[in-house]
């Protein structure tokens, strides 16, 4: 087994004032502008009659309905968190996110190189602006977005769970309705990019992110980062936006909140049931900690529901640790291949073009290969 491998020790995750010497810190540009949600995503999908079945199932509300658009919204007060177009082939478009009541638009746009965007063409409505990042993807940022009333949304069961030391729940059982999980709201979205420092440096200028854990290749050099949004005193989910440097340019998966842990377990029946593709789960993240459970849509999309994850201030430090697949969760079922990088044809090609044009070392592609390399849990 390599020297390594930690599989039954919480890998060591050091504060940025004291992180190893040869460990990089990611810098943080100016921000031109602080974020202050993650609204919504929006996608092309070629049949949207499958996806809106499967996002039903998943737990979303539908909002809006045409034959070549869908909206859908949470049980939260947000009138959109999923936006789809039809197209003809499946492919994440972009993010949108809010900006503080107030920003200036057309100083904003003129800052970062935005274009005005037309408030029809928002979904749940709003003035905004379109950025696009470094790889090509549509980056929203919209103010006077009108809230919905939320809807009615069951109790969390944490409150009644008898633990060894306090048993509130007296001739009684645990009955968690069997119901797809109610999706409260939007948590994050994750992309992986081909040019790690570019994008992180990008969205960190262009939304005011703020790295929360960064983890390092072998070689001290930072490979992907969990960015949480910056709302000063408020607690903000530990990651918002996640940039996980790989060899393409694509969304890994977007994840939503349910109410409790019963609602992600029912919610797997509920999505077996229906027949849907299951990928990961359930098992809890590390950093973030996350109880999770991954889904794929019917276009190969990756969905994820999630309860019980980290928040944190803005004055809570950057934390580094080093990369490996086992640092992804803390228990729970072997992460699947399908969520291991794989080498087609594609890729390769992909990969050889980075490297001629300099834009990817092969120093840097062997000490990838060798982080995920690493057999995460040996005995699986
Ligand atoms: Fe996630």
């Amino acid at each position: 087994m390599p020297a390594t491998v930690t599989p039954l020790r919480t890998p060591p995750s050091h504060p940025q004032s004291r992180r190893p010497a040869h460990v990089q810190a990611l810098q943080r540009p100016p921000a031109l502008v602080k974020v202050c949600e993650l609204a919504f995503l929006r996608f092309e999908v070629p049949d949207l009659d499958a996806t809106e079945a499967f996002l039903l199932d998943f737990g979303m509300r539908r909002t809006e309905r045409t034959a070549d658009s869908l909206v859908m919204r949470g049980t939260g007060a947000s009138p959109c968190i999923y936006a789809a177009t039809r197209g003809p082939k499946a492919r994440f478009v972009g993010s949108a996110f809010t900006v503080p009541a107030g920003t200036d638009l057309e100083r904003l746009a003129e800052r970062s190189g935005g274009r005005r965007l037309d408030p029809k063409a928002i979904p749940g409505g709003g003035q905004g602006i379109e950025l696009i990042d470094p790889a090509g993807h549509s980056v929203w940022l919209l103010r006077d977005r009108p809230a919905l009333e939320p809807l009615p949304v069951r109790e969390p069961l944490l409150a009644m769970t008898n633990t060894v030391l306090h048993k509130p729940r007296i001739n009684a059982g645990v009955r968690a309705p069997v119901e797809p999980a109610a999706v409260v709201r939007l948590g994050h979205v994750a992309i992986q990019t081909a040019d790690f420092p570019t994008m992180s440096q990008w969205y960190m200028r262009h939304l005011g992110l703020i790295p929360t854990d960064v983890q390092y290749l072998s070689d001290g050099s930072p490979a992907l980062s969990f960015f949480r949004l910056d709302l000063g005193d408020e607690p903000a989910d530990h990651h918002t936006f996640v940039i996980v440097g790989g060899l393409e340019d694509k969304v890994e998966h977007s994840a939503y909140e349910v109410v409790d842990l019963d609602a992600v377990g029912q919610g797997q029946q509920v999505l077996r049931a229906k027949g849907h593709k299951h990928l990961w789960g359930i098992g809890r993240h590390v950093l973030g900690s996350q109880i999770f459970d991954y889904w794929f849509d019917p276009n190969g999309l990756q969905f994820e529901h999630y309860t019980d994850g980290d928040v944190f201030t803005a004055d809570f430090e950057t934390h580094y640790s080093e990369f490996d697949l086992g640092s992804i969760w803390a228990w729970g079922v072997d992460i699947p291949p399908a969520m291991k990088p794989r080498m087609s044809p594609a890729v390769l090609w992909r990969v050889l073009k980075l490297v001629l044009a300099k834009k990817l070392a092969p120093q840097r592609l062997k000490l990838f290969g060798q982080a995920i390399g690493i057999p995460a849990r040996p005995w699986m």
